[in-house]
């Protein structure tokens, strides 16, 4: 039996969170799998009620657990996924962008891994605001550095994986992106079977739309993996497919790359797919890999048969009808 932490937080984070947890059910009925889905509050509607957005009893809900599912919470992001992230040492932020079938992306073969640093640069939230300046220190140290290119040539070597790019901004940022590029490097050198490269994050920016299919996995620091991710999302069809998951040592959320979609929350028509593919992602680090690939095939199937499409995909359908689709095909 796995406990599950799940905190469904605001807007569409709600409705796409209880199409989540109705496939796992639905998967544990098929399946040995079992689950205890424990729900956790945060975000801006907690904040309202209560003056704050992340209780305590919800990082200990999540520390007590098996893994977490997060949904998405509104403006007090900052306030709720970023602490999570740093205090419990999800220092690798996985976020996979890959051109599904019956879905149009930029180009057919895209699939890209990118592996985000996830606990400092410029989102260690260190820095002041005066009336007509601000300031936001970005730190970068050569641990995190280290710690989170391994886990990407890790990742790129147990994954059949032929080749790592490091993004940077060295050339202007030079005190911190230098640090990164030295752990790169170092890294790199106990790595001869993968091949690593060196891109400027402005160029591959570019680089990313005009020939996405010569990527395969990107290492980066914080902010520029958080950008780049945006990126790959629209590469492949929207934030509606996206999934990521916020790996430490022995804790781990999982959480769709989108927000709480303000301007279509409450309609019913969020697409849950991001949601349930950062389950899919859970189930795989929980060492599930045969469910894991169940659930993947089965939201593969109702994308390759193109019956069923939400609004962002070009269709009118609803969560619930995408729901339905994707337990039918369990
Ligand atoms: P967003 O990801 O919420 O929405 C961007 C656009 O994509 C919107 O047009 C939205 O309708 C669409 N979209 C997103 N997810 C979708 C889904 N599952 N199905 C269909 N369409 C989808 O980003 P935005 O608008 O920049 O931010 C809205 C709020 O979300 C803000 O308050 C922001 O702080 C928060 N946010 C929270 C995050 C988190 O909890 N991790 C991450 C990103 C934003
Ligand atoms: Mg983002």
């Amino acid at each position: 039996m796995y406990k599950i932490a799940t905190i469904p937080g605001d807007g569409i984070g709600k409705e796409v969170m209880s199409s989540t947890i109705k496939v796992l059910q639905e998967l544990s009925n098929k399946t040995k799998l079992s689950f205890q889905f424990l729900e956790y509050m945060a975000g801006d509607e907690h904040k309202v009620k209560t003056g704050i957005a992340l209780p305590k009893e919800t990082v200990l809900g999540v520390q007590n657990s098996d893994a977490c599912l997060f949904a998405a919470v509104g403006d007090t992001a900052k306030e709720v996924i970023i602490p999570l992230r740093q205090r419990l040492n999800l220092y690798a932020n996985l976020r996979p962008a890959k051109a599904y079938p019956g879905i149009k992306a930029l180009k057919p073969d895209i699939d890209i891994m990118i592996v985000r640093e996830n606990t400092e640069g410029i989102y260690k939230m260190i820095g002041s605001r005066e009336k007509t300046w601000g300031i936001n220190v970005r730190i970068i140290t050569y641990e995190a550095s280290e710690r989170i290119v391994r886990y990407a040539f890790n990742y790129a070597r147990e994954n059949s994986r032929k080749k790592v790019t490091a993004v940077h901004k060295a050339n202007v940022l030079d005190f911190t992106d230098n640090v990164f590029l030295e752990a790169t490097r170092d890294v790199a050198r106990d790595y001869p079977d993968i091949v690593y490269e060196e891109q400027i994050i402005d160029a591959c920016a570019m680089k990313l739309v005009l020939m996405p299919e010569n990527f395969d996995v990107i290492v980066t620091t914080n902010m520029f993996g958080d950008i780049l991710s945006d990126e790959t999302a629209g590469l492949i069809g929207g934030l509606g497919l996206t999934p990521s998951g916020n790996i430490g040592d022995n804790k781990a959320i999982f959480e769709p790359v989108h927000g709480s979609a303000p301007d279509i929350a409450g309609k019913g028509i969020a697409n849950p797919i991001a949601c349930i593919l950062s389950s899919v992602m859970m189930l795989d680090w929980l060492g599930e890999k045969d469910d894991a690939k169940r659930l993947e095939n089965a939201v593969l199937d109702v994308l390759k048969e193109g019956r069923i499409r939400t609004p962002d995909l070009g269709g009118t359908h609803k969560t619930r009808d995408m729901t339905d689709a994707i337990i039918l095909n369990l």
